[in-house]
């Protein structure tokens, strides 16, 4: 039973327990004390002060325990570095039989120890990984506030840039807007003073710029290539600035003298158009007005693919607006006959694409002029 309960001492509390005589004699049944303190097993009584060197010089306070006058000394935490260190307590205690012994105890404290060890450790480690955790949730945040920082400065660098981009738009708008109104205005200009000098020729222009582009949309032609016609149709004529009025509101037959020197136009429209930087060849357009697919135009006699399409557009425009609009000196032959005029040379003189176009957008109504006087 005594045995059992020595096992259980030790299995569940690494305790090792003995007697101590007056004599300071101790003796210890257990011989896995003896293992535990790297000493020989010592059957019977040995001499205390041997066994337990760390208890020399306190003969007097065991002598206490043993007769009774104290319940119980304690020596703790003693360090002993035999075969292996080992940690123990040492507890002398009263024995209730009076018998002139005291109960000694040693409480292994190894394990515990360094079981303690180990946690110190894992705790120190732990901290210093606190430590390092909250270092680096710092430096995350002194990063996040970067990044903020910086977010919001590349807001604000955006707001500023499609502001000035908006602001720079408005004026590219602007100017592209008042380049235009010039630009119309330049042609305009040249147009009115043609026709402010010549009464023939009042409203011709504008007319027939007005039909050519009326073909050209019907043609299908893009948007840029209608406003390219409409500028030609305007100044086609600007050359008989140079033809003296009388001629071109001769009433009858020109002489082959005067009607040589209306001949000229083209070439003179050419060489006041050519030096301005139009987005379409305007000035070519105006050489070539005169020019017929068999080659019997004026001033270059140009054939079939010679003569571009916005040009042959522009002459069909030409020859039924001089035909067909009565002037204050000379009664046409009316819109029929100019109708017929280009379908009887349709393929011949004329593109016949156009002039089958330009018949059918005046027999359904879907173009006309607005009325001249
Ligand atoms: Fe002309
Ligand atoms: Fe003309």
């Amino acid at each position: 039973m005594k045995d059992d309960v020595g096992r259980l001492l030790l299995d569940r509390f690494r305790i090792y327990h003995g007697l101590v005589d007056r004599d300071l004699r101790v003796r210890f049944r257990n011989p896995a004390f003896f293992a535990y303190i790297g000493r020989d097993p010592v059957k019977g009584w040995t001499d205390l002060l041997d066994l337990f060197p760390e208890v020399v010089g306190l003969e007097k306070e065991i002598g206490l325990v043993i007769e009774g006058t104290r319940s119980d000394y304690s020596v703790v935490s003693v360090n002993r570095d035999s075969s292996e260190e080992i940690f123990f307590n040492l507890y002398f205690i009263r024995n209730s039989n009076a018998d002139g012994t005291c109960l000694i105890v040693v409480r292994d404290l190894t394990k515990e120890l360094l079981y303690r060890q180990v946690l110190q450790q894992n705790k120190n480690e732990i901290e210093i990984l606190q430590h390092r955790l909250i270092e680096k949730n710092e430096d995350l945040d002194m990063t996040n506030r970067a990044l903020i920082k910086s977010r919001d400065e590349m807001e604000e660098l955006n707001r500023s840039l499609e502001k000035k981009v908006h602001e720079r738009t408005r004026q590219l708008e602007e100017s592209t807007m008042l380049s235009q109104r010039l630009f119309m205005q330049t042609v305009k200009s040249l147009m009115y003073a043609l026709e402010q000098r010549d009464a023939y020729t009042s409203g011709h222009q504008q007319r027939v710029s007005n039909l050519a582009c009326a073909i050209a949309r019907e043609l299908g032609l893009d948007d840029f290539t209608l406003e390219g016609v409409m500028v030609a149709g305007n100044l086609h004529d600007i050359g008989k600035i140079y033809v003296p009025s009388e001629f071109l509101t001769k009433p009858g037959k020109l002489s082959d003298e005067e009607f040589s020197v209306i001949r000229t136009h083209p070439r003179v429209g050419f060489e006041i158009l050519k030096d301005i930087e139009f987005p379409w060849p305007v000035a070519s357009y105006v050489l070539q007005h005169h020019e017929l697919l068999d080659g019997s135009g004026y001033p270059y006699g140009l054939e079939g693919d010679e003569i571009s399409f916005e040009t042959r557009i522009l002459t069909v425009a030409d020859v039924v607006e001089a035909m067909a609009t009565s002037r204050p000196y000379q009664t046409s032959p009316g819109l029929d006959y100019a109708l017929d005029e280009i379908r009887r040379y349709s393929g011949i003189k004329y593109d016949s694409k156009v002039v089958e176009t330009c018949i059918r957008l005046f027999k359904t109504g879907a173009f006309s002029w607005a009325p001249l006087y």
